[in-house]
């Protein structure tokens, strides 16, 4: 008989064969994120629909197209999480986490869904890790997240992302570029999209984040945000670069990053591979001074970044990186016999309970069958028990890699594997 469904379309099954590097990948997080610092927060996958409208924007093509949005059966607009900040910002504000010690540190993983044309590295649901600080409005703050994410790409064995940055302003600036950026497409209005249009009317930095070729070749000669910054932002930029500068993180300023998000200001920065695919980004994050007042807390300012698993996953294969797959078992411990199951039986249960990862049979096959099982979950070591062994509480412990056989009593086995 046939399936009776596929997994739906931009969506993926992580195997057993390939858990383990994402077990590396989020362990790896956790730990760099907790050196400093940070400390996991966990949100509801779905949250009511306005918050993301007013977080993410109404503007932005996360929003108007690709959000996963349904009315729940008491009738309340409901969104799937397109991404982990509007999420987390409601979470700390609701429980007053922002009354506490300034800045808040916290992280997570998570998934996420956006209704986008799958294609490599580009997923309807696909998992970040991110993490967001609250309350510090310093260029330390920033320049400390974009190590962070640096010290996490670095130390999974990642090295050829490029860090690019910008700094698109504050509501201050913010008008005085929107005025320039309105009058230099209003000369080209004949050349833009539909969708553009609308952004030419409601939020011309969105245009610089056009996909569609025509409107692209245009943003190439549009005004820049860093050259219309306020003092304050434009300070706060330069203590910014110099920061990294200090640090030895590389990074080149690329005036175009706006990002897909409204809720940013000031720094934006993304690491980004040219690996896989024309031009991926990564990890993309920046600072968001407003987004906690915007969605009904007191005014606090936030940074953040996320990186994509997926994508991460993809820039690591492509790297050559190997991550490092533990054996299945320390042990197999094949029978021959009903008694001498039960024995092994027990044996596996008590080498488990020391820490041990321990297999034995559990289909009642044949001996052969057994050590080809053994060998197939690449087993370190294998023994056999059957009368003889049962009798003299003793057997031939097999080093699986060498060949080698020792004969030990089963008291030591333990600390043999
Ligand atoms: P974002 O740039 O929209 O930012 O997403 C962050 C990362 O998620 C991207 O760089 C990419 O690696 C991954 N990603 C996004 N969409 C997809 C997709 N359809 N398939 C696979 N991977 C994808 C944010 O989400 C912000 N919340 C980041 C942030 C945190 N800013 C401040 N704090």
């Amino acid at each position: 008989m046939a399936l009776l469904t596929q997994a739906p379309r931009g969506t993926q099954d992580i195997l057993p064969s390939q858990s383990f590097k994402w077990q590396h990948i989020e362990k790896t997080a956790l730990d760099v994120a907790k050196r400093f610092g940070f400390s996991e927060i966990r949100v509801p996958t779905f949250e009511h629909t306005e918050l993301f409208l007013r977080s993410v924007g109404d503007t932005t093509d996360v929003v108007q197209k690709e959000m996963y949005t349904f009315l729940d059966k008491g009738e309340r607009s409901i969104t799937l999480r397109p991404e982990g900040t509007a999420g987390v910002a409601r979470a700390v504000v609701q429980n007053g986490l922002l009354g506490d010690a300034l800045p808040l540190k916290v992280c997570y993983l998570a998934n996420c869904f956006r209704y986008e044309k799958p294609q490599a590295g580009r997923l309807r649901e696909f998992h970040q890790f991110g993490i967001e600080m609250f309350g510090a409005e310093k260029p330390s703050a920033d320049a400390e997240v974009i190590s962070l994410a640096h010290t996490f790409l670095t130390e999974l064995g990642i090295k050829n992302l490029s860090l690019e940055i910008n700094s698109i302003g504050c509501p201050e600036c913010r008008p005085k570029y929107h005025k320039a950026l309105r009058e230099y497409f209003e000369k080209h209005k004949d050349k833009l999209c539909k969708t553009c249009l609308e952004r030419l009317e409601k939020n011309p930095l969105r245009i610089l984040d056009c996909k569609n070729d025509e409107c692209a070749k245009l943003c190439a000669d549009a005004p820049k945000g860093i050259e219309h910054l306020c003092d304050d932002c434009h300070n706060h930029f330069e203590g910014v670069k110099s920061l990294l500068s200090a640090i030895n993180i590389p990074f080149i300023v690329n005036p175009f990053i706006v990002r897909g998000l409204d809720y940013y200001t000031k720094t934006v920065f993304e690491f980004v591979s040219t690996e896989i695919g024309a031009k991926a980004t990564v990890c993309g994050g920046g600072r968001y001074d407003g987004l906690i007042g915007e969605i009904g807390g007191k005014d606090t300012c936030g940074i953040g970044f996320a990186v994509g698993l997926e994508r991460l996953l993809l820039v690591l294969e492509s790297a050559g990186v190997e991550i490092p797959q533990s054996s299945k078992a320390d042990i197999y411990i094949a029978n021959i016999g009903e008694k001498a199951g039960e024995v092994a039986f027990y044996l596996a249960q008590n080498l488990r309970a020391n820490g041990k990862n321990a297999i034995c049979d559990v289909m009642g096959r044949s001996l052969n069958a057994q050590m080809k099982y053994a060998n197939k979950i690449g087993a370190k070591f294998s023994a056999v028990i059957g009368d003889d062994e049962v009798a003299t509480r003793t057997l031939a412990l097999k080093d699986m890699q060498s060949g080698e056989t020792v004969k030990i009593s089963f008291d030591e086995i333990i600390d043999n594997i």
